[in-house]
């Protein structure tokens, strides 16, 4: 009790000079913008609650804001989105939690404006996607998968048996690579639209790993950013055409020879390869027991769709594209447009029948759950939001 007290009341005293600053900070912005929200309700003890809780926001994601306008249009922004994610979260119906990430500031427009991938309209690929290497086969056509370990699931040769009647009660009924220690730490795409070369990198890390029995291998994402001619940089691209130009380098450099900054840039040449591959392979439009055959293999590249306003704020559960805007609830608020990217990491059901992906993220580990997210599984035609519509995985 004795330290409970003290801890509140020494936060009352860290509180203390928040809410003097606030008592200057908002009037002082108010008298610059004369119709904003704040202005017909004053200093009330809602806004004062909230600015304390966008204080520690943005303490906990180390924002600042260059001029004190923009820190007013975005607390509004903030309060617009706690509201949203306040409302959502007593909606019975979501079937997973939403709460503050790293983008609680940005409104679901500037949000897509800055974290769309930009990747396009998947069916103009069509030629591109002829010209896969296929020295792995037809995934369904993969050796025996028997359940047990996983890096022996991972080395079975590529013997090709008749296609399995029901190969889904042959896999492992869970899988998750990240027990298996070849899971690097989630990394943070930030402002460049460099979320394919996340994955790509993701997923070959964890294949090297699986191959090899060794540590993962931090890769370098910056490398595809500024190098891969195949795919556009910060302007999108697709973790297929990453392996294929992965393979035409002659292979992948590590992070730390080539860190990532954030943005475009000229491409520095001559940086030794940390891993190579020898193919890599798309799997089937539409078959997610395809995408669990490959998973309970090694962790798989997917895009998706992520143009719903609750997944920018998802923080646990599983995710089923179902959300709950101002009271109207939406089942499948995504469509199946390819502007997001997840590598595809384990697989598993949950104890009430929920079946799910964990998908590991490129925004950081204060998004989700540390950085992951679960998925709905088993979603016809092309799985939750698109995943299903062009999955790919590097073979080293
Ligand atoms: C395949 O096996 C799984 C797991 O045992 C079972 O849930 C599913 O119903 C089976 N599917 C078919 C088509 O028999
Ligand atoms: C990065 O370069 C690509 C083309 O390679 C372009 O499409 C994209 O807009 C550029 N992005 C930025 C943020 O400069």
């Amino acid at each position: 009790m004795a330290s409970m007290r003290s801890s509140s009341s020494s936060m009352a005293l860290a509180l203390l000079p928040l809410l003097v600053a606030a008592a200057f900070f908002i009037p002082s912005l108010l008298a610059s913008s004369a119709s904003r929200t704040l202005d017909d309700h004053g200093l009330d003890g809602e806004a004062l609650l909230m600015l304390g809780r966008f204080h520690g926001w943005m303490a906990a994601h180390g924002r600042s804001y260059a001029t004190e306008e923009e820190k007013l249009r975005r607390f509004e922004v903030y309060r617009s989105n706690m509201a949203f994610i306040e409302a959502a979260n007593r909606d019975s119906r979501m079937s997973y939690r939403l709460g503050e990430t790293p983008f609680t500031d940005l409104t679901h427009d500037e949000f897509m404006a800055m974290y769309g991938g930009n990747n396009g309209d998947p069916t103009s690929e069509k030629e591109e996607m002829m010209m896969i290497t296929t020295r792995a086969g037809p995934v369904h056509e993969g050796g025996g998968v028997h359940g047990g370990d996983l890096h022996q699931l991972a080395a079975v040769d590529e013997e090709e048996p008749p296609r399995r009647a029901n190969l889904t009660a042959l896999l492992p009924p869970s899988v998750d690579w990240r027990a298996e220690g070849v899971v690097t730490p989630v990394g943070f795409n930030a402002w460049c639209s460099s979320c394919w070369a996340f994955v790509a990198a993701a997923t070959i890390e964890s294949a090297k790993a699986i191959s090899t029995g060794d540590p993962p291998p931090v890769l370098s994402e910056q490398q595809l950013v500024d190098c891969d001619t195949l795919d556009k940089g910060c302007g999108g691209g697709w973790m297929d055409r990453a392996f294929k130009w992965v393979i035409q380098n002659g292979g992948i450099t590590s992070a730390a020879a080539y860190p990532y900054t954030d943005k475009n840039g000229t491409c520095q040449e001559g940086k030794p390869a940390e891993a190579t591959l020898s193919s890599y392979k798309l799997l089937p439009r539409g078959d997610e027991e395809a995408i669990m055959e490959a998973v309970a293999r090694q962790p798989v590249a997917v895009a998706f769709d992520h143009n719903d306003p609750c997944f920018q704020h998802y923080i646990d559960g599983v995710y089923d594209a179902g959300c709950s805007i101002s009271g109207v609830y939406t089942k499948g608020a995504c469509k199946t447009a390819q502007n997001h990217a997840l590598a595809l990491v384990g697989y598993g059901t949950k104890p009430d029948g929920t079946k799910y992906w964990i998908g590991k993220n490129s925004w950081s580990a204060k998004w989700g759950e540390n950085g992951f997210v679960y998925v709905l599984r088993d979603s016809p035609p092309l799985g939750l939001c698109g995943l299903a519509v062009r999955p790919s995985f590097p073979i080293i």
